[in-house]
């Protein structure tokens, strides 16, 4: 969603700019634009569409020593140039880009429009803008407090002035900013990602505080104008992290490297000798683990599958009644929260808003909450009461795949500790840690037949609809893969439990409606056989993911898929990378942009 780039310094601003922007193209924009002062001014340019657009645009020497820079999602107002950030006061003098919604924007603008402002966008931002020309008293800084408590709903935003060259001033409530250190250049930012080249330390911003950077040096203070002391951090991305490395997309890129971020999520957390697992971040000591009596998990889309896999595993193996629930719905639940059930919030970027806005209401309701992220800083990383970093390490695509995989892997660590706790034998720990670690060099087996999967996505792409169904631990496999397809090929696709198909979607099969079906060979295998005849009995083509050597299944199914043998409970890692895989081809063979699929957004920072 919204991404956000300021830079004070020497460099040429709008290779800095521009590339900042194109860093973080990942997160979803429909249109893009800059601010910069130069001696004449501020000079603002924007564009629609795709931010080549925007690069045309802008001349390649701007002589400007401080700038700002936009991708806009549209929230309100249409997709236009006049809607693009950054926006403007009457005098043109000010400038401000802003991720996030501004609730009270229609009376604030109501207000501003009655005593003479002229307003050019039907953007809740541009009330920033115009609302700082108001307070304007020489002093950005202070000008940009005096604001804020006018501001009800999300903002992450930074505002420049003409008159106070070198200087920009951010602040945040809700969407994320970081400031950015380079030498004798200085960075703010809605996402590492945007400065992971330049800058060598960052600083994560909190709600309630304002920064003021300037080339040589920043200043952080809050509300009532008190210095804040911040930890700086290593910037802990490479400039590598955000190439391509040689693969056509970064959806391909993440689900090859999939072997390495699932060994990386292991690495340190496996204890063989005491067959369990360690989880450093938990802040929870073994009574207190034990204590616990319920587990609820709570994402958004992928984020929501993977706790539905996390709960699956904590009932299997733990005995501990667990459940998942999607962030959007228990933000606005009348939840109760009992003393012995412990919360886990998943999220990729820590920055969802369905997700932090759950996380919140948990909390204030008492709740102690565990956080599952990828973004080292992010907001959800901060606010929960301990946790667990997935190390990962960057997703660019818009549709996830190797997030999925290291959030699964840390709750399978985590249901292995809380299994320990209570009733596996070390004999068993010790089994399932061995057949855990097996799971990326399986995965590579998988991904060696990348060019079946290839195969199977030309026969297959072109019908419009298409059913997934599983079972048990594997349901949730099926909700992921039938998401990834509908993401980025726009076919239709259902998750469908496999014992459910009776129950209503078995009318929609027919030859132009095929089921794929994930068929693990587990206790409910011959179940799953017997959903694969009915659809057969009635014309349906099946393309089955089942163990390797299941020659029953082969020989009932159209089209097979084999992965290796592992644990049943473990089976999802395996089921899930064909379909990444099919989901993928499919949208490569239809044309779609895989990386950035229409309409979506990486980060959804708005309710
Ligand atoms: C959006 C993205 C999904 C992602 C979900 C949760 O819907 O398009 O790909 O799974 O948000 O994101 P999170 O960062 O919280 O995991």
């Amino acid at each position: 969603m919204c991404g956000i780039v300021g830079y004070c310094g020497r460099k040429n601003i709008s290779e800095i700019l521009l590339g900042g922007l194109k860093r973080l193209e990942y997160r979803g924009y429909d249109s893009s634009g800059i601010a910069v002062g130069t001696d004449n001014g501020i000079t603002v340019i924007r564009r629609v569409g795709k931010l080549k657009n925007l690069i045309d645009a802008v001349p390649s020497m701007l002589t400007a020593q401080f700038g700002i820079g936009h991708t806009r999602w549209a929230t309100h107002g249409e997709v236009s140039e006049e809607n693009s950030h950054p926006h403007t006061d009457c005098s043109g003098k000010i400038a401000i880009v802003h991720n996030g919604i501004i609730e009270n924007y229609q009376q604030l603008k109501d207000r501003l429009i009655a005593s003479g402002h002229k307003f050019k966008s039907q953007t809740d931002t541009e009330v920033i803008a115009h609302l700082l020309e108001e307070a304007w008293d020489g002093n950005l800084t202070a000008s940009v407090r005096a604001i804020l408590p006018m501001l009800r709903g999300t903002y992450g935003l930074i505002a420049m002035h003409a008159d106070v060259p070198g200087v920009l001033v951010g602040a945040r409530r809700g969407s994320p900013l970081i400031m950015g250190i380079g030498k004798d250049e200085m960075f703010l930012a809605s996402d590492a990602s945007a400065i992971a080249s330049h800058a060598q330390n960052v600083v994560y911003l909190d709600d309630g505080e304002i920064i003021s950077i300037s080339e040589t040096g920043f200043s952080i203070t809050d509300a009532d104008n008190n210095d804040i002391k911040k930890p700086i951090n290593d910037m802990e991305f490479e400039n590598d992290d955000f190439e391509k490395n040689g693969f056509p997309h970064f959806m391909l890129k993440e689900i090859f490297e999939q072997t390495e971020s699932i060994s990386r999520g292991m690495a340190g957390r496996l204890d063989l000798a005491a067959a369990t697992g360690k989880l450093g971040g938990l802040n929870m000591n073994e009574n207190q683990l034990r204590a616990v009596r319920r587990v609820v998990i709570v994402g958004a889309g992928t984020s929501y599958f993977a706790g539905c896999i996390g709960a699956n595993f904590l009932e299997s193996m733990a005995g501990i009644p667990a459940r998942a629930e999607s962030a959007s719905e228990i933000a606005y639940k009348d939840i109760i929260i009992e003393p012995d059930t412990l919360y886990f919030v998943v999220s990729q970027s820590g920055e969802t808003a369905d997700t932090l806005i759950a996380l919140r209401e948990l909390k204030r309701k008492g709740a102690r909450v565990l956080g599952v992220c990828n973004a080292v800083g992010s907001t959800i990383a901060r606010e929960t009461d301990g946790g667990v970093y997935i190390h990962s390490g960057p997703e660019i695509a818009v549709a996830s795949t190797k997030a999925f995989t290291s959030q699964i892997t840390t709750f399978a660590i985590f249901a292995l500790i809380m299994a320990r706790l209570r009733n596996m034998t070390s004999v068993q720990g010790e089994a399932f840690i061995k057949a855990f670690q097996a799971i990326p060099s399986q995965i590579k087996e998988v991904l060696e037949q990348d060019s079946a999967i290839l195969a199977l996505a030309k026969k297959y792409c072109g019908y419009p609809n298409f059913i997934f169904l599983g079972r048990g631990v594997c349901l949730a496999a099926a909700y992921e893969g039938a998401l990834k397809l509908k993401e980025i090929s726009y076919i239709h696709a259902e998750g469908v439990g496999a014992g459910d198909l009776k129950h209503g979607p078995i009318s929609l099969i027919s030859e132009q409606m095929p089921s794929l079906f994930l068929v693990p060979n587990d206790g409910l295998r011959q179940k799953n056989i017997s959903n694969i005849k009915e659809v057969k009995a009635r014309c349906g083509k099946v393309i089955a993911i089942c163990t390797r050597g299941d020659n029953e299944i082969a020989e009932t199914v159209d089209d097979v898929i084999e992965v290796p043998e592992t644990w049943p409970i473990l089976s999802p890692f395996l089921m899930i990378i064909p379909l990444q895989l099919f989901a993928y081809h499919c949208a490569v063979l239809l044309g779609r942009d895989v990386d950035q699929p229409r309409n979506l957004a990486k980060s959804v920072t708005v309710e």
